[in-house]
């Protein structure tokens, strides 16, 4: 595992997006993982950026997210699917048929999971999957548990999640909606290359737990410290410097 510790934020979006344009200089045909929340925004400006002026190409690109909450549909504000349109997809030369996220809508939790671990066999590997850290330690959904989530789940969010989200939704913790689909832990960390990105003084205590404690799932990021090629950046205050 490398950590590249960078000064602020701006230096963070600047730096991740730099490892994954490398990525797609080198494989302009790579599957990369995305991830939704506030960490990745100025990343995906600073991608737009680079397509924009032709430092980067999407054209053949594919991408499969992490997660999708349970019953937004697609086209809902606070969708993962709207999230990525209005962030990157509609931004950039990609094709809309070669982006994918679980579908929220589909009500039957087996069919859901089975649906998006098909796709994810389908267009896998992953060259490069890109994560946030939740402050309790989820990666995608994937939250704290007794054990390591394999496949695509569906996950009962904990509660300081919701809280954490709300912000997303007017501050109205009962428009949260109490599931989600998530990639599994297991897909996570076939991925061929992990970017993990985090941002500011709320989550120095957690990432120091990821990154040098013992490895658990009741602290899901903790596994990443078991997979053969993961890059950190993280700014100072992440890093409690
Ligand atoms: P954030 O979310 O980037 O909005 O902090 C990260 C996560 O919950 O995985």
């Amino acid at each position: 595992m490398r950590v590249l510790s960078v000064k602020n934020y701006d230096e963070l979006s600047k730096a991740a997006a730099r490892y994954m344009a490398a990525q797609l200089t080198l494989k302009p045909d790579s599957v990369i993982g995305l991830a939704t929340g506030s960490t990745p925004v100025g990343m995906y400006k600073e991608l737009i950026r680079m397509n924009q002026s032709g430092e980067i190409d999407f054209s053949e690109v594919i991408s499969v997210n992490l997660d999708e909450y349970k019953g937004l549909a697609g086209d809902h504000p606070q969708s993962y699917r709207y999230f990525m349109n209005d962030n990157l997809f509609k931004h950039v030369n990609i094709f809309a048929d070669n982006t994918f996220l679980p579908d929220g809508q589909i009500e039957d939790d087996l069919q859901a999971c089975q649906d998006y671990d098909d796709v994810i066999d389908c267009v896998g590997p992953i060259d490069m999957q890109l994560l946030g850290i939740g402050h309790n330690g989820h990666i995608g959904f994937n939250e704290p548990a007794d054990a390591f989530t394999t496949g695509t789940q569906c996950i009962t969010l904990d509660e300081r999640t919701r809280q954490a989200n709300a912000r997303f939704f007017d501050g109205d913790m009962s428009q949260v909606p109490a599931k989600a689909y998530t990639m599994g832990i297991g897909s996570i960390m076939k991925a061929k290359k992990i970017l993990l990105v985090v941002t500011g003084a709320e989550k120095a205590e957690i990432l120091d737990k990821a990154l040098n404690g013992p490895v658990t799932p009741s602290v899901p990021a903790s596994i990443l410290q078991l997979h053969p090629d993961v890059m950190v950046i993280a700014d100072e205050a992440a890093l409690g410097i």
